[in-house]
């Protein structure tokens, strides 16, 4: 169970839905909403591929963990996180002391299947399964610290937020 006030932040792999299952949660109970992914381009004035390209994905994640404490410590409602917010273990920390934290999952299929159409994520240059693939197995279970997890296959975005609403 959730404690009144304490953010709530989503986490998962790229392609989980974390974007838009964020917007509808957010407005679905009326709080604020703040995404990491956003909030560091708004702060540098570049886009993720950029950053990547100019500091490296070390560099990224050095942003990345900068614009958590920054997003946590400014009390928000909503957080959600880029994929590889997980990959510090000081930020994993951070998110399961301040919020209420909600791994989104997806199997592999449908993951590669919501990716094949976006752009701007540099991690999967090139072939987008075998990138999945890969990255899935590097990350396998820095998830599952999460307070509550949602398998999101299948289900319309309005059942994720329903099955995130019923456990707060
Ligand atoms: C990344 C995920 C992306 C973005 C960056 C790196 C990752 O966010 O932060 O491209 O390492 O998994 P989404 O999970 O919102 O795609």
């Amino acid at each position: 169970m959730r404690q009144e006030k304490k953010p709530l932040i989503l986490i998962g792999f790229m392609g989980t839905g974390k974007t838009t299952t964020g917007k509808a949660l957010a407005r679905r109970l009326g709080l604020s909403l703040v995404d990491t992914d956003r909030e560091i381009e708004r702060k540098t004035g570049k886009r993720i591929s950029e950053l990547f390209r100019e500091v490296g994905e070390e560099g990224f994640r050095d942003l990345e963990s900068r614009v958590l404490k920054q997003v946590l410590a400014e009390t928000p409602g909503v957080v959600t996180t880029g994929g590889g917010i997980v990959l510090r273990p000081e930020n994993v920390r951070l998110m399961k002391e301040t919020g209420w934290v909600v791994a989104l999952y997806a199997s592999e299929d449908e993951i590669v299947r919501r990716l094949a159409a976006t752009s701007d994520r540099p991690l999967l240059e090139g072939d987008v399964r075998q990138r999945v693939a890969r990255l899935l197995r590097e990350r396998r279970g820095l998830y599952d610290f999460a307070h509550f997890r949602v398998d999101t296959t299948g289900l319309t975005v309005a059942e994720v937020v329903d099955q995130i609403c019923r456990r707060l």
